[in-house]
């Protein structure tokens, strides 16, 4: 497995790979990689031949008061990791590989990035679009690969590729879980044994939204009050709750079951974690 951090050795690895008529799959990631992603490299493998995953703390999806100086790096592991999963290559740039110190251009997805996590994180989306496409122009892939955890995020995705005719599929893989129920998330390292025993009420909570919606409760007042009701306590925090279109991550009217997807964002002591269920 190659470790490459030249953007122009990128484009130059693929292109390869390309000549030799293998279909790339790409990864992105921010590394500190867990169970979650290395199943999204497995998946990448099954649909591709050449299997590319990146690792970039991108700063532009940083909030000034956010965590991006403290977000775990950790490459060497990461890069073994992705090897055992079956990954070709890691593309690990640095800041100043990918952005110029004068660089001003950026895509904007205008409709879905103004709900959920786009409300208190006002320009994270922006970020994250922006570091999407220049990864697709970097790696040129034929597909990429994202987790379900973040679905307002493949959401946008999605939504950027058809807007700008990208030509890349977005594949998603489902929530990976640890065995009280917490999503597994890179800033579950920011949690202690008991606190990430504690954060699992979040998806208690989702599962009971999901059961009302199911006996019939289709009105999403209900539905939100029920679930912030389970997952309130002395530790958490809640950022928002919501009913939105399973595909679009959209708020939805009424919840429909086969539909919808309750997402919801929470601090849980100082740490802030998404999470969402399909009903
Ligand atoms: O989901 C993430 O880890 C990041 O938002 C992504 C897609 C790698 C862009 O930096």
């Amino acid at each position: 497995m190659k470790i490459i951090s030249s953007p122009a050795e990128m484009t130059a690895f693929s292109k390869s790979a390309r000549s030799n008529g293998e279909k790339i799959a790409l990864v992105p990631t921010m590394g500190a990689l867990h169970e979650g992603h290395l199943s999204l490299v497995r998946k990448a493998k099954e649909l591709a031949d050449t299997v590319v995953v990146s690792i970039f703390v991108n700063p532009t999806q940083f909030g000034p008061n956010e965590d991006f100086d403290k977000y775990p790096r950790q490459l060497e592991e990461d890069a073994a990791k992705c090897e055992a999963a079956g990954a070709d290559a890691v593309f690990a740039p640095s800041v100043s590989d990918i952005y110029r110190p004068d660089a001003s251009t950026y895509v904007n997805e205008e409709d879905i990035s103004r709900y959920l996590c786009g409300k208190t994180r006002p320009k994270h989306f922006r970020g994250v679009t922006t570091i999407v496409t220049i990864l697709f122009n970097i790696v040129r892939p034929d597909i990429a690969v994202f987790g379900e955890k973040d679905a307002q995020q493949v959401s946008i995705i999605k939504r950027m590729v058809r807007d700008l005719f990208m030509g890349v599929e977005i594949v998603t893989g489902e929530i990976v879980r640890d065995e009280n129920g917490l999503a597994l998330s890179s800033r579950n390292k920011y949690l202690d044994k008991m606190e990430r025993l504690g954060a699992s009420r979040l998806h208690a909570a989702l599962e009971d939204g999901r059961r009302l919606c199911i006996e019939g409760c289709s009105n999403v007042d209900r539905i939100k009050a029920h679930v912030i009701n389970k997952v309130t306590n002395a530790k958490t925090r809640v950022i928002y709750v919501e009913i939105v279109d399973a595909e679009t991550s959209l708020p939805m009217l009424e919840a429909v079951p086969g539909k919808s997807r309750i997402s919801a964002a929470i601090w849980y002591g100082q740490t802030r974690l998404i999470d969402n269920i399909r009903i």
